[in-house]
């Protein structure tokens, strides 16, 4: 296991609110709080030096400067009903964060949460030039304790949930918050379970399974795949 037991993941003052952290706080602007988790499990292990090789590449062929187009047309939207001040979005498997920066960019306080800290790295330093809000978290999703009801925007773009997260995210959105999914369709729907069953009650404002080519791809020349999208609203009394 190469990831240090403690401390596994610092978080400023706002987002220890937001993951629920008790005890004393220095002042609201810059102290950090220790958050328990575990770290990444052996389980990942292979995943995390996947990922961490392609972030370390200088000569990496993922799209990593261009957002997701579908989540930009997904701001667009959600900007139209306005945004709640303070608004916070976590991006699920950030990796490198093309777009974790375009939501902060937007106006959310970003927290950035994935396995690989090689991509985390390269995002803190865009973030920092770029003068963006973003939070990184060097953790497994799976094993971190996202609240209840804390977040105005959840992104999962090109990540391969299993059921159980969709479980916790959906219980991690604030009622009248929104999620955003985009990925390959086998690896997002690998049970051939559509989203919108995961996210009963919800307001499903598009859905679709398309043949595209990827805007996250290992290579270059990737061709068309099937790709599914996602939006969706969560209730405002649930
Ligand atoms: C295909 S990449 C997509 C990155 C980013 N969402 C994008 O669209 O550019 C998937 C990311 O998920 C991360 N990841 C995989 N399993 C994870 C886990 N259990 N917890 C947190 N991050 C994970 C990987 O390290 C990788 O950065």
């Amino acid at each position: 296991m190469l990831v240090p037991r403690v401390p596994l993941f610092a978080l400023a003052a706002g987002c220890a609110a937001v993951f629920g952290c008790s005890g004393p706080r220095a002042n609201d602007v810059t102290p950090e709080v220790a958050i328990s988790a575990p770290p990444p499990g052996d389980r990942w292990e292979f995943n995390r030096r996947r990922y961490n090789r392609l972030y370390a590449d200088p000569d990496q062929t993922v799209v990593e400067d261009e957002p997701s187009g579908f989540l930009l047309e997904c701001l667009d939207r959600l900007a139209e009903s306005g945004l709640r001040n303070g608004a916070i979005a976590i991006d699920v498997g950030a990796g490198s964060g093309r777009n974790s920066l375009v939501l902060a960019a937007a106006g959310y306080r970003v927290i950035a949460i994935d396995i690989a800290e090689t991509g985390l790295d390269r995002l803190r330093e865009r973030a920092r030039t770029r003068g963006l809000p973003v939070e990184t978290v060097h953790a497994d999703v799976y094993s971190a304790p996202l609240p209840r009801d804390a977040f105005d925007l959840i992104a999962l773009i090109y990540f391969a949930p299993r059921p159980v997260l969709f479980d916790a995210l959906n219980a991690a959105t604030r009622p009248g918050g929104a999620i955003v999914v985009e990925g390959f369709e086998h690896a997002c729907q690998p049970d051939g379970v559509p989203i919108p069953e995961r996210f009963v009650g919800w307001s499903v404002l598009r859905y679709e399974v398309t043949d595209e080519r990827p805007d996250w791809r290992w290579r270059q020349d990737q061709g068309s795949a099937r790709i599914v999208r996602f939006l969706a609203i969560k209730p405002e009394g649930g």
